[in-house]
């Protein structure tokens, strides 16, 4: 249970609450790189944190993300004519590069040195595994680039996706972060699980925020063994998963290789969310499932438009299918979860829950972040602002009295 205060501050991104100026410091992945193709193509209005942007690859290829408004009388930017390496404003014609730099202003003297004294918002982007990454932060404080292992891998063996998500971001967190809802809100689609469905959790921080483990006894030998799974959570909005491999999703008996996947969720506003999939397959060419699997959730991406299932029309849960055996009513993991998400509303009153044994890594996630933004307004650094390239999480069956801190690969930082 948080106080209504407490929430708020989870919740809260803009420019001005402790949350956003905590999220303003780290990098932020804002776009797919598919969505801004072309040079000197169409902008593109981002909106991130509560603010309005606009994204654009220039002449030269370069992505540039600039505050929406132009900076003489606030035209939206992303009605600009993208030319020879700036945004050229529909109403005046003024212009301004991807440095935020006025390079024109054709309606002033010629002489005028005004454009010289004038610099529009910028800020510096990065392309990554297919992603435009943003920082939004004061210069002085940008982090070193995220080093993910996925954004090195080989085109064919990763993809990344977005999909949007109609409430805050803390939501899809905390779906994410909770082991104990696949048993059931995921159990006609996951397989391989013991039958054990009260998990004991334990959490520990570490540098990029905390992992915790959720111990299983397995469905044999269960006074020799215990079967753990490892989730990672990393500082400000990102989870590492347990690996997909072969049999384990019902709809996906040939996923070869090892499909290890972090997500991210990032604010839109405080209402809406970026929910992004990056999917890495180690061992060989990424399966189309996961290249497309929000297309074959029944999930548009989100640049094309949003997802077919919302809360108007209840997710298109299928009781008849209930009535069948499945558990949910709603096909597919990825809109499993945003339903149950979406389905609380924008901002959930955490003033009116009622934790229980299984939640150890939610209050973990809120602690620490609470934690995190309060202790940047004190001037101390956040949590995971370094470059974390050998972040790994499993599940598997272990020797009962191995701790689970030390089992090899378990949310170790290799490089
Ligand atoms: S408002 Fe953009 S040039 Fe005037
Ligand atoms: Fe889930």
């Amino acid at each position: 249970m948080l106080s209504r205060e407490e929430n708020l501050l989870l919740c809260q991104t803009g420019p001005e609450t402790p949350m956003g100026k905590l999220m303003r410091r780290y990098w932020l992945p804002a776009l797919l790189s598919e969505e801004l193709v072309e040079v000197d193509g169409e902008p593109l209005q981002v909106r991130l944190l509560g603010e309005n942007f606009v994204a654009f690859r220039d002449t030269n290829g370069r992505v540039g993300f600039l505050d929406e408004n132009c900076p003489h009388r606030g035209a939206s930017l992303a009605y600009a004519r993208n030319e020879e390496c700036g945004l050229r404003c529909i109403y005046h014609g003024w212009k301004v590069d991807a440095d935020g730099q006025v390079v024109d202003m054709p309606t002033e003297p010629a002489t005028s040195t005004f454009r010289n004294r004038l610099r529009h918002p910028a800020y510096p982007t990065r392309e990554a595994g297919d992603v435009v990454w943003v920082y939004l932060g004061p210069p002085e404080h940008e982090p070193t680039f995220p080093d993910w292992e996925w954004t090195r891998a080989p085109r064919a063996q990763r993809g990344a996706s977005k999909i949007f998500e109609d409430c805050n971001y803390a939501q899809g967190v905390e779906g994410t972060i909770d082991s104990a809802h696949s048993d059931y809100l995921h159990s006609s689609d996951i397989r391989g699980r013991p039958r054990d469905h009260a998990p004991r959790l334990e959490a520990v921080d570490t540098l990029y925020g905390f992992k915790y483990a959720a111990v299983r006894a397995p469905d044999v030998d269960a006074d020799l063994y215990k079967y753990v799974r490892l989730t990672l959570f990393v500082a400000p909005f990102y989870a590492f998963i347990p690996p997909f491999r072969q049999g384990r999703l019902a709809s996906d008996s040939d996923t070869p290789g090892e499909v290890a996947v972090q997500q991210a969720f990032v604010p839109i506003d405080d209402e809406h969310t970026w929910f992004f999939t990056f999917a890495y397959n180690r061992k060989g060419p990424l399966p189309a499932y996961w290249r497309q699997h929000a297309a074959e959730f029944g999930i548009e991406h989100g640049h094309v438009g949003r997802p077919v299932r919302n809360r108007a029309n209840k997710h298109l849960q299928d009781r008849a299918a209930m009535r069948a055996g499945n558990w949910s009513g709603v096909t597919g993991i990825n809109p499993q979860d945003l339903t149950v998400a979406e389905g609380m509303g924008p901002i959930v009153d955490r003033s009116r829950e009622h934790l229980g044994a299984t939640d150890v890594a939610i209050i973990r996630y809120r602690r620490r972040m609470l934690q995190a933004a309060g202790a940047l307004a004190a001037g101390q650094e956040p949590p995971g602002l370094g470059v974390f390239a050998g972040l790994r999480t499993d599940e598997r069956v272990v020797p009962i009295d191995t701790p689970w801190q030390d089992v090899p690969t378990f949310g170790e930082v290799t490089a």
